[in-house]
C-alpha cells in the first residue's frame, strides 16, 4: 500500500455508516478544517425503529453523490485526499459493509491508505478536535441509541470500560418512549420537545440502580413503567407532555449521577458527554451546573456532532494516521461487535 506522500496539509476523508446515517468529512489535520455532509434516513419513521436492509441500500444510493457534493461544495477532487478513514464497526453489518467497501475501493484506485476507525471512539474524542484543553485522562459518557457506556479514557487506543448498560440504551428508551407516544422514530428530539410542556409535578418514573455499587445502567424498568403510566393515562396530548417530561427527568437523572460519582471515584477531572443522546438540551445544561459545582471541566461536542457524523471518522482517522504503524491492509472486514477496550 503506498505511504503518505506529504508531510503538510493532509487531507483526510471520513466516511460513517454504521446505522441509519451516511456521513461524509473532509478533515485537514494541519490546519484544523473540518467539514461535513450527513444525509438521515427519514424512511424508518414509519416503522417505529431502523429496517436493516433499507437502511444498507440507502447508503448505497446515498453515500457517492454525498461526497461529490460534498468535495463540489469546498473546491476538491478525489485525486486531493491522502487518507480514507472509514467506520469499520461496531454497527449493523450490511450498513458498515457500504462504508468499509467503499472505502477501501476509494483506497485502492487513488493508492492511498486506508484507516479503519471505532465508532464509539469517535464519539467520545471529537470533543477533543475542538478544544485543545481537553487532554486524556477523561471521564466520558457516552449514551447513544446503541450504547450507553462509562469510560476511563486514558490514551487514543486505550480505554476502560467502568460501567454499561445490561439492556436498553439510553436513546432506545428515549426512542422507545417515543414510539409508545406515537411520535416516529428517532425519538428523542421529539420527547425533549414535548417535555417543554409538560407538568413536573404530575408523574415520577423510578431510576433504576441509581444506587448500585457500580457503574452499570438498566432502563428496561423504567420503560415498562413508562408504559403502566401511558395506559393508565385518558391519552391525551397533555399526558404525552408529561410522561415525555417525567421519562426525560429519569434518564437525565441517572446518566448525570452516576457519571458524576465516577468522576469523584476515579479522581478524573475532565468529563466528556458524547453519543446522540448528549444532544439533550436538559442532560447538557445539568451537566454544566454539576461539574460547575463539583470543580470538573465539562466538555460535549456540538449538536451535530453528538449525533452519528462522518466528522467524527475523519478526526479520529487522522489521529490514527500520525502513528505510521497502525495503517490497516485492505483486507480487513467489518466488525458488527467491536467493544472500546478490544481497539
Ligand atoms: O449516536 P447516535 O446518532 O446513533 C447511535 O450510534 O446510536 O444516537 C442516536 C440516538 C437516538 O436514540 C436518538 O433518539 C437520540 O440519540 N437523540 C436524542 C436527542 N437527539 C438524538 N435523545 C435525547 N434528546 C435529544 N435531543
Ligand atoms: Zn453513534
Amino acid at each position: 500500500m503506498k505511504r503518505l506522500k506529504k508531510t503538510h496539509n493532509m487531507l483526510y476523508l471520513g466516511i460513517e455508516t454504521s446505522c441509519d446515517d451516511t456521513g461524509v468529512a473532509l478533515y485537514n489535520h494541519q490546519n484544523g478544517s473540518l467539514k461535513h455532509l450527513l444525509y438521515s434516513q427519514l424512511q424508518h419513521s414509519d416503522f417505529g425503529g431502523i429496517i436493516p436492509e433499507l437502511a444498507s441500500r440507502d447508503h448505497i444510493r446515498k453515500i457517492m453523490p454525498l461526497l461529490q457534493t460534498l468535495l463540489a461544495k469546498h473546491s476538491y477532487q478525489l485525486a486531493d485526499l491522502d487518507g480514507i478513514c472509514f467506520t469499520n464497526g461496531p454497527g449493523l453489518l450490511g450498513s458498515l459493509l457500504v462504508g468499509v467497501t467503499f472505502a477501501k475501493a476509494l483506497a485502492w484506485s487513488l493508492s492511498v491508505p486506508a484507516m479503519p476507525v471505532n465508532h464509539l471512539e469517535a464519539h467520545l474524542i471529537i470533543t477533543m478536535q475542538a478544544n485543545p484543553d481537553l487532554k486524556f485522562p477523561f471521564l466520558g459518557i457516552l449514551v447513544s441509541g446503541g450504547h450507553t457506556l462509562l469510560v476511563a479514557a486514558k490514551d487514543l487506543g486505550d480505554y476502560q470500560v467502568i460501567g454499561h448498560t445490561l439492556d436498553d440504551a439510553a436513546g432506545e428508551c428515549f426512542d422507545k418512549t417515543a414510539k409508545l407516544l406515537g411520535l416516529g422514530y428517532p425519538g428523542g428530539a421529539k420527547i425533549a420537545n414535548l417535555a417543554l410542556q409538560g407538568n413536573s409535578s404530575r408523574f415520577t418514573l423510578p431510576r433504576p440502580m441509581l444506587h448500585s455499587a457500580n457503574y452499570d445502567f438498566s432502563f428496561s424498568g423504567l420503560k415498562t413503567k413508562v408504559r403502566q403510566t401511558w395506559l393508565a393515562t385518558k391519552q391525551q396530548h397533555q399526558d404525552k407532555c408529561d410522561i415525555a417530561l417525567a421519562t426525560e427527568e429519569a434518564i437525565v437523572d441517572i446518566i448525570l449521577k452516576k457519571t458524576m460519582k465516577a468522576a469523584n471515584e476515579h479522581q478524573l477531572s475532565q468529563i466528556v458527554l458524547a453519543g446522540g443522546v448528549a444532544a439533550n438540551t436538559k442532560l447538557r445544561a445539568r451537566f454544566k451546573d454539576a461539574c460547575a459545582k463539583a470543580g470538573k471541566e465539562f466538555f460535549v461536542p456540538t449538536n451535530s456532532l453528538c449525533t452519528d457524523n462522518g466528522a467524527m471518522i475523519a478526526y479520529t482517522g487522522a489521529r490514527y494516521f500520525a502513528h505510521a504503524s497502525k495503517y490497516q491492509d485492505l483486507t480487513i472486514e467489518p466488525k458488527s461487535k467491536w467493544p472500546l477496550d478490544a481497539i
